[in-house]
């Protein structure tokens, strides 16, 4: 069998990618007020067309999903219009780019958010730890309201018709971000879910916020193919904690590997650093590692089969032109995280591609 490596050309559902190399989402924290994404990002996604699929930074399904300063979502028609702009820019260079759906549950703070609704999650857990806001600084978390029964599947909804706004303002398909604390993973983790109707107690409940909302964003995209999954085992990021992460994960993976997703895309964090070979003979589907992967680490997971893909991202940020930097053996431009989420251009859109490998928009 012929060996491959990032730059080996690949296959998703539906299109092939020019490499193995997927953009990780990334918040960036650059939308203009209510959500729009700003002009800024056409550029920022347009430099970095190379990557065999761009993953958005997340962004709201609705305006109750949003946590974050200056963070987007997509379900208005200027947001969309904002979007469109932004896929046209990305196809026109010959890429291809899905978008991240994140609803933050409770990870949310009153005055980053456009609706005066508080956050909602699984149940009134306040996560422990801050949140900056730009009116105010740090702040701790918003205590959420639980969700009622009877309102989940009007959330659920919400994933649904974001997906056909989605595949309206041009995507080529949409992630559901169900890892790093988030709404779908608050349902997953016992430490945020103690309800006790369907959706909460035993594994089997703790994960059928994720399958119906899978289910019902690949009804909305005419096929789960469009629709892929980020998941990120035991990682406590965001106060999330789980009893049991392996039976978790175990179980829900083997619940989804047969709904024939785009991808499931795995963040590998330090509590499970075999995660991936325990995950992967569960999903016969693309498996996109991720987490701290770069050029020698990612081809040798290529070459030993144990992924399909790699998902790549603070290298992404500074490096626009990755793959052509890896092709090349051309040294990289570091990160800085100290722009990773301020506004404006600067850490944004003024990393340069390495010399005369072509324009830049
Ligand atoms: C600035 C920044 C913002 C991020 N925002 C998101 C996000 O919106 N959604 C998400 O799933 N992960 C997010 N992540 C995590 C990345 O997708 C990725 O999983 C992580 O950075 C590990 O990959 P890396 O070591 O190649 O950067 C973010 C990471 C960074 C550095």
């Amino acid at each position: 069998m012929p060996s491959v490596d990032l730059l080996s050309p690949g296959r998703i559902d539906g299109f092939d990618t020019r490499n193995r190399m997927f953009m990780a989402p990334m918040t960036r924290s650059r939308a203009l007020a209510g959500g729009v994404p700003s002009d800024l990002a056409i550029e920022y996604y347009a430099q970095r067309a190379s990557a065999g699929l761009i993953i958005s930074e997340g962004t709201a399904p609705a305006a109750t999903g949003i946590g974050y300063a200056r963070t987007p979502s997509i379900d208005t028609p200027e947001q969309l219009a904002a979007w469109k702009r932004i896929t046209d820019a990305v196809h026109a260079r010959g890429g291809r780019i899905f978008l991240q759906f994140m609803h933050v549950g409770r990870i949310a703070h009153s005055a980053n958010r456009y609706i005066s609704d508080p956050p909602v999650a699984p149940s009134v857990v306040r996560a422990a730890g801050q949140i900056w806001t730009d009116a105010l600084g740090m702040q701790d978390f918003d205590t959420p309201r639980a969700l009622d029964t009877s309102e989940i599947p009007g959330v659920i909804a919400q994933y649904a018709q974001a997906t056909t706004s989605a595949l309206a303002a041009g995507f080529d398909g949409v992630e559901l971000h169900s890892a790093s604390g988030y709404l779908p993973m608050q349902f997953l983790s016992t430490g945020s879910n103690r309800r006790t109707d369907g959706y909460g107690g035993s594994v089997r409940s703790r994960i059928r916020f994720v399958l119906e909302t899978l289910e019902a964003m690949a009804a909305a995209a005419g096929g789960a193919s469009r629709v892929g999954i980020k998941i990120s085992p035991a990682m406590p990021f965001n106060d999330i904690h789980d009893d049991d992460p392996i039976e978790t994960y175990t179980t829900l993976v083997k619940a989804i590997a047969p709904m024939g997703l785009a991808y499931l895309h795995v963040l590998r964090t330090p509590p499970l650093p075999n995660i991936f070979q325990v995950l992967r003979p569960l999903f016969s589907g693309p498996f996109a590692a991720g987490g701290g992967f770069e050029q020698q680490s990612g081809n040798a997971m290529l070459e030993s089969g144990a992924a399909d893909v790699i998902v790549i991202g603070k290298l992404f940020t500074s490096n626009p032109d990755l793959p052509d930097r890896f092709a090349a053996g051309a040294p990289l431009t570091p990160f800085d995280a100290s722009t990773f989420y301020t506004p404006g251009p600067k850490g944004y859109v003024d990393f340069p591609a390495m010399s005369g490998s072509g324009s830049l928009v």
